[in-house]
């Protein structure tokens, strides 16, 4: 990590390069960003913290938020007091001009740090961990650290430049942290509101649900370092090699990262035991009823979250005491519901029927549908498909390039006797087809399936004989990114879906 001098050199030169006017055009997408915030939308007392009084483009911004119809104030240094102002218009200050911290002008109000709802915080240099590097001794920081007490009080977003950012600031005790950070192209959120995030201690609501033969530590691991919840998917292991995938999701992050486990797992409670010897933070439950394990692993401070894919099950899941539900619609990869219900009818009404905090599954694979799903009233999504098609996924290469090319249509619910289960259309799809056609008992289905068929389509890339499951998503997705652009691409999609909603 550089030192302050160092980065102080660095950003000074970098800054150089690139003139004042061209700073105040790329401050633009700074603030767009900056409104586009749900802090921001929520805010009506805004706190210009000034540490850049000779940045025009902080001006701008502060014009900006006044036109968006923001109470707007500015810290004024009176001695050893830090008085805020209010802004209260134009004529106190020209956009393109540089000047100093304004004297409060006629008619403005002072007001309590306890009465500002958000800080908009500009400085030398950024992390996208929340670090920040300030001018100065840190007058403010000490002012606003000892009001806010516990890190409660006003929410305080970083703003820069992209050249302002760097991998890591140097922490003092007296820094702030910022909740959020803002660049030309990039928004970085660090505390939210959102419940799934706090029960889980993620940066996004985005998990990578359990997929047997996809999800490994690296694919655990990536998501998790990505700022969403990686999933070790325990359906494909035994306990053994379940315990060497532990260790090495830790060793590669420090997030939090959770397990799934289907309960119908021939080793389901060994698969627990070794959950709660080593002490995951977080168990995702499926294929099975949520009463069997939930008491228990809560006992052992585990945070649970139960798959269901009807709101009868939602309830079930509430009265195990589970701490969040993920409603799964029949257009997932993997094991299916037996209703059928598609994730656009099932979200609504499993929100309608429990108050938990909710994330919906099945069809997820890009920030619009996230954002579809948020509008039926999920706060998270379980995704399955696109990071089964990512690089850390353990598929083989075999798989994920027929999943590129696959089509609409190409994937079926099928295995309906036995465990519903989306496969790609391919011989082994064909002959459970003309299985079912004629009727086949269980027993014959049984045995046409065998042992060890997803493994062999999946993980081996026998794609003619094995069983090959996936999402209907698939047909939407085109690319094999990393797990970390996926999480980067959905948070950014799922803002843009957002704010360019039509509003009727
Ligand atoms: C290849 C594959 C394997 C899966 N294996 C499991 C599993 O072992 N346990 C489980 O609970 N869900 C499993 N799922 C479902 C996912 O966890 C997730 O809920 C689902 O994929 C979400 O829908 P989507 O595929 O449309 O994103 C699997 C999904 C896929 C695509």
């Amino acid at each position: 990590m550089e030192s302050k001098k160092e980065l102080r050199k660095l950003i000074s030169m970098r800054k150089k390069q690139v003139p004042v006017e061209e700073r105040r055009r790329r401050s633009v997408p700074v603030m767009e960003r900056l409104m586009g915030l749900p802090r921001f939308r929520r805010a009506q007392n805004i706190l210009f913290y000034w540490a850049m009084q000779d940045e025009v483009s902080t001006q701008d911004a502060v014009i900006s938020c006044a036109a968006a119809g923001k109470n707007v104030f500015l810290p004024v240094v009176d001695g050893e007091m830090l008085r805020i102002r209010r802004f209260s218009g134009r004529a106190a200050l020209v956009p393109g001009e540089s000047y100093s911290i304004p004297e409060p002008v006629e008619g403005s109000e002072e007001v309590r740090i306890s009465d500002i709802d958000l800080v908009v915080v500009p400085g030398v240099a950024f992390d996208m961990e929340g670090g920040r590097m300030g001018r100065g001794k840190g007058f403010y920081d000490r002012l606003l650290g000892e009001v806010r007490g516990d890190g409660a009080g006003p929410y305080k977003v970083g703003v820069c430049f992209d050249f302002q950012v760097v991998d890591a600031v140097p922490r003092e005790p007296h820094d702030m942290l910022m909740d959020a950070v803002v660049c030309e192209t990039r928004t970085e959120i660090i505390r939210n509101d959102n419940r799934v995030c706090s029960v889980f201690g993620i940066r996004y609501p985005i998990v990578a649900g359990g997929m047997v033969w996809c999800s490994g530590w690296r694919l655990a691991s990536a998501v998790s370092a990505a700022g969403g919840l990686g999933l070790l998917g325990a359906g494909s292991m035994k306990p053994e090699l379940l315990r060497e995938h532990i260790a090495k999701c830790r060793a590669a992050t420090d997030r939090p990262f959770g397990v799934n486990v289907p309960l119908m797992s021939p080793y389901a409670t060994e698969l627990m035991e070794t959950v709660l010897a080593e002490k995951v933070p977080v168990v995702f439950t499926s294929a099975g009823n949520p009463k069997t394990w939930t008491a228990r692993l809560k006992d052992a401070g585990v945070k649970v979250a139960h798959v269901v894919s009807s709101s009868k099950f939602a309830v079930k899941c509430a009265e195990a005491g589970v701490d969040a539900v993920v409603a799964e619609g029949f257009e997932a990869g993997g094991h299916n519901g037996r209703e059928e219900t598609a994730t656009m009818v099932l979200v609504p009404q499993v929100r309608e029927a429990i108050s938990l905090p909710l994330l919906a599954a099945g069809g997820i694979v890009s920030g619009a549908g996230m954002a579809a799903a948020f509008a039926l009233g999920a706060e998270g999504v379980q995704v399955g498909t696109r990071f089964a098609l990512c690089r850390e996924s353990s598929a083989s290469e075999e798989f994920k390039r027929l999943c590129l090319g696959l089509k609409e249509g190409d994937t079926m619910l099928s295995l309906k006797k036995l465990s519903p289960t989306r496969l790609i259309k391919n011989d082994f799809y064909a002959q459970v087809q003309e299985a079912e056609d004629r009727g086949a008992s269980k027993e014959e289905l049984t045995e046409l399936l065998g042992r060890g068929r997803a493994r062999l389509g999946i993980f081996d890339g026998d794609l003619s004989a094995g069983e090959l499951e996936i999402g209907q998503g698939v047909s939407l997705i085109e690319d094999l990114p990393s797990a970390a652009d996926i999480v980067r691409s959905m948070m950014d999609g799922y803002r843009r879906a957002v704010a360019g909603m039509q509003v009727l």
